[in-house]
Formats: structure tokens, sequence, C-alpha cells
């Protein structure tokens, strides 16, 4: 559902070309779809039909999009390979790749302000205020700053590693997810109790993809995930498994992915896709 509606989606002329070409070429280079699809299942927790907020889900997935495109600069992570490809600047050059960031991020907030499907302005607005403080200053981007800060540093010289990788992964990884889950539950009218379960399930599933993804680093293939392993360590980033040990790394991803389990049990059988997604982060070897 998702490849498919932002394949449509990304259907319009606009010149240059390059910049629609550009951002189409990340945008279809098969990502997991992981946030798109979280808040489909979280619609559907609440009993929603998850076409109706097909296009809300697919904005996150330009939000995400925009920020590997960033996040694979050579001032940021300098990264050559991205969903199997080479990354965005490797082909369009720095310049394009950070307009088509740009592009990508804007986007998504023209996308989720059209009211559709009998989705209301009002549900709009509290989707959209959610999603800009998630994505933005309070949550991924400055997420992505403290990640840059805190390279080549080496934990030994930091105060407190333990609580600088914590705040980084909650900030630059969860608080997207986070909002991806809890965007469902905006858009079908949760309670403030349903929403709640929503969060604590979304922040917990967040910070272990996020460890999950810290360790792929270190045990992944380059041919599985799309991305070259080692990348971590070529930047001497702080990382969950460099702070805490692999086997802690992998014992804490498991216990976060427990908890986010039990924190969704009182949906029932409606939350069992919820349930899943979260197996599934710490099953994946992409
Ligand atoms: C990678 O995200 C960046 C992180 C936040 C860890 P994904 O692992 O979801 O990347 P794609 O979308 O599948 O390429
Ligand atoms: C990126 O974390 C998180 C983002 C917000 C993009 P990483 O830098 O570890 O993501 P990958 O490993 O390059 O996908
Ligand atoms: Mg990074
Ligand atoms: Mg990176
Ligand atoms: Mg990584």
């Amino acid at each position: 559902m998702v490849d498919g509606y932002l394949e449509e989606y990304f259907g319009f002329d606009v010149l240059p070309a390059v910049l629609r070409e550009s951002m189409f070429y990340s945008i279809s280079a098969g990502g997991k779809r992981i946030r798109p699809v979280l808040a489909l299942a979280s619609y559907e927790a609440l009993g929603g039909s998850p076409q109706e907020i097909l296009r809300y889900a697919c904005a996150l997935e330009l939000i995400h999009t925009y920020s590997l495109i960033h996040d694979d600069l050579p001032a940021m992570d300098d990264d050559d390979l991205r969903r199997g490809k080479p990354t965005n600047h490797k082909v369009y050059g720095e310049a394009v790749a950070i307009l088509a960031g740009d592009g990508l991020l804007t986007e998504a907030f023209h996308m989720l302000s059209v009211p559709e499907n009998g989705i209301g302005a009002d549900r709009l607005l509290k989707a959209i205020e959610d999603v800009s403080m998630r994505a933005g200053l309070w949550g991924m981007v400055a997420g992505q700053v403290q990640d840059i800060l805190a390279e080549a540093k080496g934990s030994g010289d930091m105060k407190d590693p333990e609580h600088m990788i914590k705040f980084i992964h909650e900030h630059k990884t969860a608080q997207l997810l986070a909002a991806s889950v809890r965007i469902g539950g905006i858009l079908a009218g949760a309670s403030h109790l349903d929403l709640d379960a929503l969060t604590v399930y979304g922040r917990a599933i967040g910070i272990a993809f996020q460890v999950m993804d810290d360790i792929l680093d270190i045990k992944g293939q380059t041919a599985l995930m799309g991305k070259t392993a080692g990348s971590d360590s070529r930047k001497e980033k702080l990382t969950y498994p460099g702070v805490f040990g692999l086997q802690r790394a992998e014992a804490e991803a498991r216990q976060l992915v427990e908890s986010a389990i039990a924190s969704v049990g009182a949906f029932g059988a409606k939350a069992e896709p919820l349930a899943a997604i979260a197996r599934y982060i710490i099953d994946r070897d992409r």
C-alpha cells in the first residue's frame, strides 16, 4: 500500500525536473517503510481502516527519507550506500541532495495539511503539532546534533556516556517512531489513555530499533542491509553496544520489545500487527 501510494504521489512534474527525480530516487529505493506501517497499524488497533489515513502515513516516510539523505552527507555520516544504491549526494551532488531533503520535509507537511476521507482539520492540526515537535528541535534534529557532537570523542572522555547515548537514541530515532504510532491514534480520535499506551509502545520500539541498528552496523552484512556495515566505527560514533557491550545491548533491545508488546496488550487482537512489528524490529537482518 505504501509503495503504491508513494509511486503515484510522485507522478507530478515539477521544475527543475531533477528535484522530483532526486526525491523519487531515494523514496523509491526500497526502505522497510516501518514508520508508515506503524501509523497504519495503530490506526487499525483503534478500529480504523488503514486505507483512510494512507496519505498521512506516507508523509512520515518523506520525513524519514529526508533525514537519511541528510544523514549520509559528507558533513554528517559521509556514507556512499543507502537502500542498496549510491547515496543521493553521490548521484545528484551535495547541493541537490540537501535541497531534495528540504523538499521532502516540506512536502510532508503539505501532505499532512490536506483533509481527506472525513479526517477533519482538528485531528490533522493535532497530528501536525505532534509530528513537527518529534521530528524537529525537540526530537530527531536535536538527537542528530548530539550524535554529531558525540562523534570521535571516545566514550572514555565523556562525563556520562550512558546518559548521552540514551539521549541520542531517544531523540534521533525513538521520537519519530513514537510520532508514527501516535499519528494513527490521533487520527482515530484515541482517548488520552489509549494514546499514552501507544506512546509507551512507540518509544520502547523506537529505542530498540536504534539499538538494533547499532548492532547490525557491527554484525550485519552490507549486501543485506543496503548500507555499509562498520560505518559507526569508521566515524567513531557513540553507539549502544559501544557503551554497554553487545550482550547487554541485545538483552535490552529484547526487554524493550517485550515491554512494548505488553503496553498494547489492552487493545486485544487488533494490536497483533503492532506486536508483530515489535518482534520484527529485533529479528531483522536489514
Ligand atoms: C535507518 O532507518 C535510520 C535509523 C533511524 C536507524 P531504517 O532502518 O528504517 O531505514 P530504511 O527506511 O529501511 O531504509
Ligand atoms: C540515523 O542514525 C538516524 C536518523 C535520524 C537518520 P544512523 O546514522 O545510525 O542511521 P544509518 O545507520 O545511517 O541508517
Ligand atoms: Mg547518523
Ligand atoms: Mg548514518
Ligand atoms: Mg546506524
